[in-house]
């Protein structure tokens, strides 16, 4: 059990009694104590009390005696709460035999969908579908740990009006050529060069509508060209992916055009509940609360005046097809916040269609995008936006090039394995340890940094560890007695405890930044530890326990990164 929930547990009969009913104790770390609770406060103002009071009413109903050295009112009302040595020796000992670290499956596992990554056929990944990819990526391990069923769904942008031109193009290629250069990866100047004949050549945009006619139409000959399209850009997605290590694969792909059977369903049905308004020749739903600029009622175009169906009747036939025939109660969208409207239109046609209904429920996972040092949108020389393996592969040959420079008698090969794993983990680290609303820079230096809330610092601490057991030639005694004798021991204690608290907010939150801290702070606390407690030079009774420590220390650093998506190093 965390620290928190143990003293939550103890404090919430005591605030029920004052309160005469139940209050949240509101419990967490304090820079004064260990802990404290802040909710006398909130409670004081309910019932009319000096906090003061409320507080020490409530101290005085607390069990506490057993689990805290201290219990005291402090300031304005808070409780600030010194766990008893004792009670850390006790819980930590349960740490050591828990390979979950103090995290226990859920007791209501759910069936979760997790749509993320989704690029476009035939256009390159860019630094947008760098983030959703990552933070898609933690999401499920994270919500897989726990024990809930996981479907990953790789909404692909797979159809719609561009693949006639894509498709001419490719015909006029001729099929080897074209799967040729959509093998280098080459994705967007195969999509640039459809779309410069397409704006010049009346003739190629006249072959570029009948492919819409004849792929819409089943036209096997067409399909088989668009096909060709979409395997081609899986395959060359699957090696990036590959590269971010990410755990998204080819069984995952399933792109809009999975949906097309279901689009004419979704219309007749929204017109049989009354939903279905016609404007302009086209069909759409106004959901209620969603207003243009002029406050004029925004619509949800579920088919367009041309007959054909968009991006909003796919999500619709998607969500239902999630919570109808997967079950799921859970759906989660990693698409960045300019979709934000989008999405929230989507939940309210859902909502009103009876396709979304408690115990299900869809969330907007949006994300803000990454800025260049100049707080600008992340861009190429050329204006362009960044490829996201230039981005990969940059990261890389830096933190190479780092690696060789600190440890030049490094060979090339583990240079090579270094270089990957702290270049991809900086990406990623520096993309989840922020809150993921926000923009952030891309800011080579600061993420390939060995200082700071950065994946290379928690990789060295993590190496660092592994090194101590090296040299000790041994592992830590598993049942030594946890001894407490440094302020600094005790600081690592408490923070090895919080591990627990901090995945079970995470797992409504999905705010990995929340976890990315906690790491942070854990590598901290431990490399302040090491620096004042000798271990392998510290009598026989300090030693087991300090190692015991550190041991535990690398399996949480070591799980929190896995977590996130990013490698550890046994040596740096
Ligand atoms: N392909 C879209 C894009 O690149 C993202 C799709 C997100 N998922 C969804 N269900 N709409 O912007």
């Amino acid at each position: 059990m965390d620290l928190e929930k143990l003293l939550s547990d103890r404090l919430a009969p005591a605030f029920a009694a004052v309160a005469g009913g139940p209050v949240d104790p509101l419990v967490r770390r304090s820079p004064r104590a260990d802990f404290q609770s802040d909710a006398p406060l909130a409670l004081a103002r309910r019932l009319g009390r000096p906090p003061r009071d409320v507080a020490a009413a409530v101290l005085e109903h607390a069990v506490l005696d057993d689990v805290c050295e201290s219990a005291e009112v402090s300031g304005p009302g808070f409780l600030n709460l010194t766990v008893a040595d004792r009670t850390l020796t006790d819980l930590v000992a349960g740490l050591v035999g828990d390979a979950r670290l103090g995290v226990p499956p859920t007791a209501a596992p759910q069936t979760v969908v997790v749509d993320y990554s989704a690029p476009n056929v035939a256009k390159e990944m860019h630094v947008g579908h760098l983030r959703s990819t990552v933070i898609g990526d933690a999401a499920v391990r994270l919500l897989d740990w726990l024990g809930h069923r996981v479907v990953r769904v790789n909404h692909l942008g797979d159809w719609g009006t561009p693949f006639g031109m894509l498709i001419a193009h490719l015909a006029d290629l001729g099929e080897a050529e074209a799967a040729h250069e959509l093998s280098m990866g080459d994705l967007d100047g195969f999509y640039r060069a459809a779309r410069a004949k397409f704006d010049a050549d009346e003739a190629f945009r006249e072959r570029s509508r009948q492919r819409v006619v004849a792929l819409q139409g089943g036209d096997e000959r067409t399909l088989r060209l668009w096909r060709l399209l979409v395997e081609q850009s899986e395959r060359y997605f699957l090696t990036v992916y590959d590269l971010l290590d990410v755990t998204l694969t080819e069984d995952d792909f399933r792109g809009e055009s999975a949906y097309n059977d279901l689009l004419p369903g979704i219309v007749d049905d929204l017109d049989r509940l009354g939903l279905l308004v016609s404007s302009g020749g086209a069909d759409c739903v106004f959901p209620p609360g969603f207003g243009g600029r002029d406050g004029e009622p925004l619509p949800l175009i579920v088919r367009k005046s041309d007959g054909g169906y968009g991006y909003p009747a796919t999500d619709l036939a998607a969500l239902r097809q999630r919570t109808g025939e997967l079950g799921a109660t859970r759906l989660l969208y990693v698409v960045g916040l300019p979709q934000r409207q989008h999405f929230a239109m989507v939940f309210a046609v859902a909502r009103a269609a009876g396709w979304l209904c408690p115990p299900a429920e869809a969330e907007h996972l949006g994300f803000g995008s990454i800025l260049g040092t100049d707080g600008r949108m992340l861009r190429s020389r050329a204006g362009e936006s960044v490829k996201l393996v230039g981005l990969l592969e940059e990261a890389v040959a830096r933190a190479t090039d780092l690696a060789r420079a600190r440890n030049p008698e490094l060979d090339a090969e583990a240079a090579a394995e270094i270089g990957r794993a702290v270049g991809v983990g900086a990406v990623k680290y520096a993309d989840l340890s922020t809150d993921r609303r926000k923009d952030y820079v891309l800011d080579w230096e600061r993420m390939l940094s060995l200082d700071g809330n950065t994946a290379p610092y928690l990789q060295y601490a993590y190496a660092r560890i592994r090194s101590v057991f090296r040299r000790a030639g041994t592992d830590a005694r598993r049942d030594a007695p946890i001894v407490l004798a440094q302020p600094a021991e005790r600081a690592l204690t408490v923070e090895l405890l919080g591990f627990g608290a901090v995945v079970a907010e995470m797992e409504r939150s999905l705010d990995f930044h929340q976890l990315a801290g906690y790491l942070h702070r854990l590598a901290t606390t431990f490399n302040a530890f090491y620096e004042r407690c000798p271990v392998l030079r510290a009598p026989d009774e300090l030693r087991e326990s300090r190692l015991l420590l550190a041991e535990l220390t690398a399996r949480t650093l070591r799980q929190g990164l896995h977590l996130l998506g990013i490698r550890t190093l046994e040596r740096m």
